[in-house]
């Protein structure tokens, strides 16, 4: 047989195993012979709008605030995050970059404009967070640029002036404004997004109209950095479809096919968002069910065809997979807390969020040949977060732990891993009961990742690995007593991670994982 793909196993398992029989033992067979795309570190972007408390408040509280913090950026956020090795930040939005005038928050704090965040909530806006101090945050944090340039009701030229203040390397006028304010050299962008949903709040265009604006920015838009024009380009990230249908990648890719030397682009966007139930009723973030737990794992996993659909339209146009595809927005949407402004979109994060995110994860780094890059949403604050704060209280969520015991997967070597996942089944859903994917770390570890779906019940795991020969191992393991277990200021260590026993016998890896759990080892050969 020659697909080894473990999703092909899963499927098999659905199609061949019925009645469902609970598999005690899950054997899995990683091939580190035969090494396939790296995991871009770029897989592990996160993503921060203006939006509700999601910069003011959870990065930017003041120079004067009480909350420990340098030059108003707070101290406790800035070193959680430095934990992630955060590869970007996608930046000011979202909905909110397509109304984001960026000169309005640059100079002396006191002297900017208030203006309304009409994205989200219609709330005043001090604009104190801008450019400068939105560079100083990646600074402080270790990260990159991921600017959204707006494209709904700005112009070429605001964007690309906005381009020359962070970039310019000669003494050019704004230059000269971004040493004023504080930087002499130029700040790196490492992304550009060409617009944000363009097909609805960015401008509700249609295709083509998009394919036009989409070549005039791409032209006229650039980083003016010299030492930004070999391999640490600025990449420019073209709008993609957040719905399942290919009309729109078509039109962009197909406009991309025939591309002359005056414009580019390097990825697509894509987004796709978690909401089981749809926009119009999404699930409560606190106190559900295994019902709920499943039904939002499977509504999940239809990342999985949503790649695929976009990917044989980019494999037409793009065969050599030049153009990356980035899926810039993904996460689970739940409904807001209650007694939350909903505009601000806050939503509690469970042990559910992780497994989630382990699942996504998990996508990508099997489609790591195409997707070269990811943001979930949102970093702090908003959906599905890292990071919770109130006032002067910081909390740590499972997805931020999640996204901690992932770091080793950044810019690894991708590796089959072959199983038969086996189903897990819960009010007539039903799942692969195990998910896995395997790396080569940059540090020549094998890296193995098993999630166990199954809410109620254990899974052993035998493996064998081709190639290698191990010689020791060790786990670290996320699960909660409950589906919906969280971390709160009270109890910030509900959910945390905590060392497994592994053992390797005979060049064979054994371990028991936990019900709803997720499971990274790292090998050393
Ligand atoms: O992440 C919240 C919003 O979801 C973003 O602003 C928008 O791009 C998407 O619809």
């Amino acid at each position: 047989m020659k697909c080894k793909l473990p999703l092909f196993f899963g499927f098999m398992a659905a199609i061949l195993s019925l009645p469902v029989i609970a598999a005690e033992n899950v054997h899995l067979s990683i091939d580190a012979s035969r090494p396939g795309a790296r995991i871009d570190r770029n897989l592990f972007g996160q993503f921060a709008e203006n939006l509700g408390h999601g910069l003011y408040e959870g990065i930017w509280v003041g120079p004067d605030s009480p909350i420990p913090n340098t030059r108003g950026i707070r101290n406790d956020v800035v070193s959680a995050l430095r934990e992630l090795k955060v590869p970007n930040v996608r930046w000011p939005g979202g909905c909110f970059a397509d109304q984001y005038h960026w000169r309005k928050g640059i100079g002396p704090r006191d002297k900017r404009p208030a203006t309304l965040n009409s994205a989200w909530g219609g709330v005043v806006d001090t604009n104190a967070f801008g450019t400068d101090e939105f560079m100083d945050f990646l600074e402080q944090i270790g990260s990159h640029a991921y600017v959204s340039a707006n494209v709904g009701s700005g112009t070429p030229q605001e964007a690309s002036e906005w381009l020359e203040y962070m970039t310019a390397a000669q003494p050019t006028a704004l230059a000269k404004e971004r040493a004023a304010n504080g930087h002499p050299d130029p700040y790196p962008v490492a992304l550009l997004g060409i617009g944000n949903e363009s097909w609805s709040c960015g401008g509700d265009m249609t295709p083509d109209y998009y394919v036009s604006q989409l070549k005039i920015y791409s032209r006229f838009v650039n980083n003016d950095n010299p030492a930004q024009h070999g391999p640490d380009k600025m990449l420019k990230i073209a709008v993609g479809p957040g719905f399942p249908e290919t009309e729109w990648t078509e039109a962009v890719m197909k406009a991309w096919q025939h591309h002359d030397w005056s414009w580019d682009f390097d990825g697509v966007s894509l987004h796709w968002y978690t909401t089981p139930n749809g926009f119009a009723n999404k699930t409560s973030s606190l106190n559900f069910g295994e019902g709920d737990y499943a039904k939002t794992l499977k509504s999940t996993l239809f990342m999985e065809d949503f790649l695929r659909k976009q990917e044989t339209v980019m494999n037409k146009y793009d065969p050599q997979k030049k153009v990356a595809l980035v899926i810039d927005e993904w996460g689970a949407w739940h409904a807001p807390l209650p007694g939350t402004n909903p505009d601000f979109l806050l939503q509690q994060n469970s042990l559910r969020d992780a497994v989630l995110a382990s699942l996504n994860l998990n996508i990508f780094v099997r489609h790591a040949d195409r997707v070269r890059g990811a943001n979930i949403a949102q970093m702090i604050n908003v959906l599905q977060a890292m990071i919770l704060t109130d006032k002067d209280k910081m909390v740590l969520t499972p997805t931020y732990y999640i996204f901690k015991m992932y770091v080793p997967f950044q810019d690894a070597m991708f590796l089959p891993v072959m199983f038969d996942a086996d189903t897990y089944t819960h009010g007539g859903v039903s799942l692969p009961r195990v998910d896995a994917i395997a790396a080569k770390g940059a540090d020549g570890r094998l890296l193995l990742e098993i999630t166990n779906l199954d809410a109620e019940n254990p899974v052993t795991i035998d493996a064998d690995m081709l190639g290698i020969t191990a010689k020791s191992a060790k786990a670290e393991t996320l699960t909660g007593a409950a589906v919906d277990s969280i971390n709160t200021f009270a109890s910030p260590n509900t959910v945390v991670p905590k060392s497994a026993a592994v053992k390797i016998q005979d060049g064979k890896l054994s371990l028991t994982l936990e019900p709803r759990s997720v499971t990274v080892v790292s090998i050393e050969p």
